[in-house]
């Protein structure tokens, strides 16, 4: 459990699948990232389960201290295929516009460097996805080089140090 001013991020159960399709099903969410069927997001899961156990860190749920609302996810992801981990971000769009993502994945970057042995972290971000990359700019990230992810162009972000 990690508290910002504003919020809890926990980890991610497997209650949580619903709230994670329907995040990845709003269509001003997806435009940058992927759609989860039920089992798709279940399949994820199990998988974000195991990382956590086998590496210690992986995905947390987002929440409203003054609600408890769930706002979307943020966390730690390892690239076994690129031996990186990726901070990733997303939030129901009802929650854009508040700097909850930067809060949210400020917190999990310095946890992320005081807990793990990692020299950076990477953001891939689309292109054309604007509010992304003003996400990374603000925690120090800056661009690595040139990928593609699922067959989208992407630019790969670093960060070695907190902002
Ligand atoms: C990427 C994403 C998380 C960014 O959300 P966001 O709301 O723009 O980012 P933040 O939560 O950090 O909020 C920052 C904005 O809130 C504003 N803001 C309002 N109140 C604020 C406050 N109290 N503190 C900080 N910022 C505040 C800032 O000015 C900033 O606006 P700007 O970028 O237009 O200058 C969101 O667009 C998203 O979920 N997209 C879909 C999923 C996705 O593409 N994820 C990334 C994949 S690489």
């Amino acid at each position: 459990m990690i508290e910002t001013e504003r919020l809890l991020l926990r980890r991610l159960r497997a209650e949580d699948v619903d709230a994670l399709v329907a995040l990845h099903g709003d269509k001003r969410v997806n435009r940058f990232v992927s759609t989860y069927s039920h089992q798709q997001a279940l399949e994820r899961l199990a998988s974000d389960k195991q990382q956590w156990t086998e590496r210690g860190h992986g995905l947390f749920a987002v929440e409203l201290k003054s609600s408890g609302e769930f706002i979307g996810r943020v966390g730690l992801n390892y690239w076994e295929i690129l031996g990186e981990v990726e901070l990733g971000w997303i939030l129901k769009a009802e929650a854009w516009g508040h700097g909850y993502a930067t809060e949210a994945a400020g917190a999990c970057l310095e946890w992320g460097f005081a807990t793990l042995d990692a020299d950076h972290f990477i953001a891939m971000i689309g292109h054309g996805n604007t509010a992304s990359v003003r996400v990374a700019e603000r925690l120090g990230f800056t661009p690595l080089r040139k990928d593609v992810l699922f067959g989208h162009p992407c630019t790969v972000y670093s960060v070695d140090q907190l902002a």
